[in-house]
């Protein structure tokens, strides 16, 4: 269930963030993220969360820097199962033919910058002397993934988070787009037509406080 959904986010999101190493153990997608607070992250739908609750509980990783995302229509529930992981909070997938995306322009005075690879697409929107809103999009043959879209908290509801999915939607030919909510994004999305495919949990080993 989700489970093609939630491999094809991956796939962007793992493109976006630069971690191309990954590979498949037991229906679980290990991506090798090589940092210190998440040297990787394991991902699954809920079918498969025991096994990926296994990986990360037997990896030789430091305390707290093996991560999950779980696939599961009951967050909640499912995070009531994981001890001894630590839950660190539920986002939804979420996905949009980007021919349906509502389509906002940059308010004044902010000015828009796009920048773009073949495969991954940046875009800056500047005000009053700072950037004041970004966002990422990682485009593959398998779907358009959305990332890191964020606004300065000063700049916040002026219609620069849609602005800035709208420029993103413009730059890419992909018709499909898929990206993970955050509780604060989820409206958002939703306001541009976006609709939530399963909530995911994100877990971790215990170790250290959630960041
Ligand atoms: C979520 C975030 C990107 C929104 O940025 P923004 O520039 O303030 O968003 P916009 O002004 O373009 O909002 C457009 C619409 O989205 C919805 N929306 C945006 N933020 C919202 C919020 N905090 N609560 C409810 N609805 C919200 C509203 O419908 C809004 O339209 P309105 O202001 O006319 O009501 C910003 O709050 C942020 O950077 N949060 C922290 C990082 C984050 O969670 N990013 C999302 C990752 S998935």
């Amino acid at each position: 269930m989700h489970e093609e959904a939630l491999t094809r986010w991956q796939r962007g999101w793992s493109a976006s963030r630069g971690w191309t190493d990954y590979h498949e153990v037991d229906d679980v997608t290990v991506v090798r993220v090589g940092e210190p607070e998440r040297q990787v992250q394991y991902v699954a739908t809920e079918q498969h969360a025991n096994a990926a609750a296994h990986l990360a509980l037997t990896d030789s990783h430091p305390p707290g820097s093996s991560w999950l995302t779980i696939a599961t229509d009951d967050p909640d529930r499912f995070a009531a199962c994981l001890p001894p992981l630590d839950t660190v909070r539920t986002e939804w997938l979420m996905t949009i033919s980007l021919a349906d995306q509502a389509r906002h322009p940059v308010p004044p005075p902010y000015l828009l910058d796009v920048s773009a690879t073949p495969s991954i697409i940046d875009v800056e929107i500047c005000g009053y002397g700072e950037v004041a809103a970004t966002g990422r999009m990682a485009v593959l043959h398998t779907g358009a993934v959305v990332d890191l879209i964020t606004t300065a908290p000063a700049h916040r509801r002026r219609g620069l988070a849609r602005a800035t999915m709208t420029a993103l939607a413009s730059a890419v030919p992909t018709p499909t787009a898929y990206l993970s909510a955050s509780s604060q994004g989820r409206p958002l999305y939703e306001s541009l037509g976006w609709t939530t495919i399963t909530p995911v949990l994100i877990a971790r080993t215990p170790g250290t406080s959630p960041t």
